[in-house]
C-alpha cells in the first residue's frame, strides 16, 4: 500500500549535506570569455557538490551529475501515474446524485467540487510562477514541471464531474467568491503566494528568503499535505457506502499525485533550511497552523453543517490536526495539535487504488495510458 508519509520509501538516497563550494563565484559564469560580438563560456564541468537548491549558481541546463537524485526518482514515478479523467466512467455518478444521494450528501459533493476547483489552480500558480523560476537545480525543475501538468489535469478532473453530473458550473464555480467558508481558505493561500510572487524578490535577502520558505512550507504541508487529504476525504466517506465511486476514483489519482507533491515539497523545503542556515521564527509557525485549522473548522463546519451517515464536522477537524501533526513532523517542527487523534482509520486504505498494490516498486513499462487501468 502506499505509504502517504514517505512514498519513495523503497528509495535508498540519503538527505543531502552541504559541501563548501569549491569557488566564491560560478566558475562557469565567471570565466565567460568576450570574443568580438559574441560570448564564449568555459566548458569547465558542472560539479554537483556545487549545486544548490535556491541561489546556486551552476549551469541550470544540464541535468547531471546530480546533486538530488531523491528530486529524479519523483520525477520518474510521478510518470508512473498516467491517466485522464476520461479512463474512469461517471454515469453510476450521475445516477446516484439524481435518486440516492440526501440533501445533506450534495451540499458536501458540490462544496467539496467547489473548493478543490479553484484550489488546484493556486496549487498550480504556486509551484509554475512562484516556485519553479527560483530552483537552480534542474532535477527540482523537472519533476516541477510534471507536478505544473498534473495540477491542471486536477482541475479538469474536477471540471469532468462536475459537467457529467450536471452541476450548473457558472454557479459552483463562483461558490468560492461568495461563501465565506471556501473563500477563507482560497485567501489564506493568495496570501502567501502574493507574499513571493513578486519580481523584486531576492532570495538572497533574509526577510525574503523566510518569505520563500514559509510560503513554500505552507503548499507542501498545509495546502496539499492537509487540505487536499481533508479534502476527499468525505467523498471517500460516500465511497465507503457505494454512493459517487466515479468521482471517489478520479480523486485516488489524484491523491497519488498529491502524495507525491507534498513529500517533495516538505523535502525540498527541508533542504532550502539546510543549505541556507533558514531560521524560522517559531510563532510564525505556531501561527501558520493555528490559521490553517480555524480555517479549516469553519470550512468543515460549513459543508458539514448536517452531518452525513459515517462522516462529521468534528471527525473531519481532528483528522486535519492529526495528519498536521505528521506533516509538521516531516517539517521537523513541534506538533501543533498535541494528542490529536486518527479518527479516520479506514482513510489511507479507502484512498488507495485497489486496483494495485505495489504502485511504486513497478515499472514504466508496466502502465498504459487510457482505456482500462490495468495495474496487476
Ligand atoms: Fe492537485
Ligand atoms: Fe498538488
Amino acid at each position: 500500500m502506499l505509504n502517504w508519509d514517505n512514498p519513495l520509501a523503497s528509495f535508498s538516497g540519503q538527505p543531502n549535506t552541504i559541501a563548501p563550494p569549491t569557488q566564491e563565484v560560478n566558475p562557469v559564469v565567471e570565466k565567460i570569455e568576450h570574443d568580438s560580438n559574441t560570448m564564449r563560456i568555459s566548458m569547465q564541468p558542472v560539479r554537483a557538490d556545487d549545486k544548490r537548491v535556491i541561489n546556486g549558481s551552476t549551469d541550470i541546463n544540464q541535468l547531471a551529475p546530480f546533486k538530488y537524485p531523491w528530486a529524479w526518482e519523483f520525477f520518474l514515478n510521478a510518470n508512473r501515474n498516467h491517466w485522464t479523467p476520461l479512463d474512469i466512467s461517471m454515469s453510476r455518478d450521475l445516477h446516484d446524485y439524481q435518486h440516492r444521494l440526501t440533501l445533506e450528501e450534495k451540499h458536501v459533493y458540490e462544496n467539496v467540487l467547489s473548493y478543490l476547483t479553484t484550489s488546484d489552480i493556486l496549487a498550480m500558480r504556486n509551484i509554475g510562477l512562484a516556485v519553479m523560476e527560483k530552483m537552480t537545480a534542474p532535477e527540482l525543475q523537472i519533476y516541477q514541471a510534471r507536478q505544473v501538468f498534473e495540477e491542471a489535469l486536477h482541475t479538469w478532473t474536477y471540471q469532468h464531474c462536475i459537467e457529467s453530473i450536471g452541476l450548473d458550473q457558472g454557479e459552483i464555480y463562483n461558490r468560492y467568491r461568495v461563501v465565506p467558508e471556501i473563500n477563507q481558505k482560497i485567501q489564506l493561500a493568495n496570501k502567501k503566494i502574493n507574499s513571493v510572487l513578486r519580481t523584486d524578490i531576492n532570495l538572497k535577502n533574509k526577510d525574503d528568503l523566510e518569505d520563500f520558505v514559509m510560503s513554500y512550507q505552507f503548499f507542501a504541508g498545509i495546502f496539499e499535505g492537509c487540505w487536499f487529504y481533508n479534502g476527499f476525504s468525505p467523498i471517500f466517506a460516500l465511497q465507503r457506502r457505494g454512493l459517487m465511486t466515479g468521482t471517489a476514483e478520479q480523486l485516488q489519482y489524484i491523491m497519488r499525485d498529491e502524495v507525491l507533491h507534498c513529500s517533495f515539497g516538505i523535502r525540498t523545503v527541508n533542504q532550502i533550511i539546510l543549505e541556507n542556515n533558514v531560521k524560522l521564527d517559531p510563532k510564525a509557525i505556531s501561527d501558520m497552523w493555528q490559521e490553517a485549522e480555524a480555517a479549516e473548522s469553519q470550512y468543515a463546519h460549513y459543508i458539514l453543517r448536517d452531518p452525513i451517515l459515517g462522516y462529521c464536522a468534528e471527525d473531519h477537524i481532528e483528522q486535519f490536526r492529526y495528519i498536521a501533526n505528521r506533516r509538521a513532523k516531516q517539517l521537523k517542527q513541534e506538533a501543533p495539535f498535541p494528542g490529536a487523534e486518527n479518527r479516520l482509520g479506514w482513510l489511507d486504505e479507502q484512498a488507495n487504488l485497489r486496483k494495485e498494490k505495489n504502485f511504486f516498486e513497478t515499472t514504466v513499462t508496466e502502465y498504459q495510458t487510457g482505456g482500462a487501468l490495468e495495474w496487476g
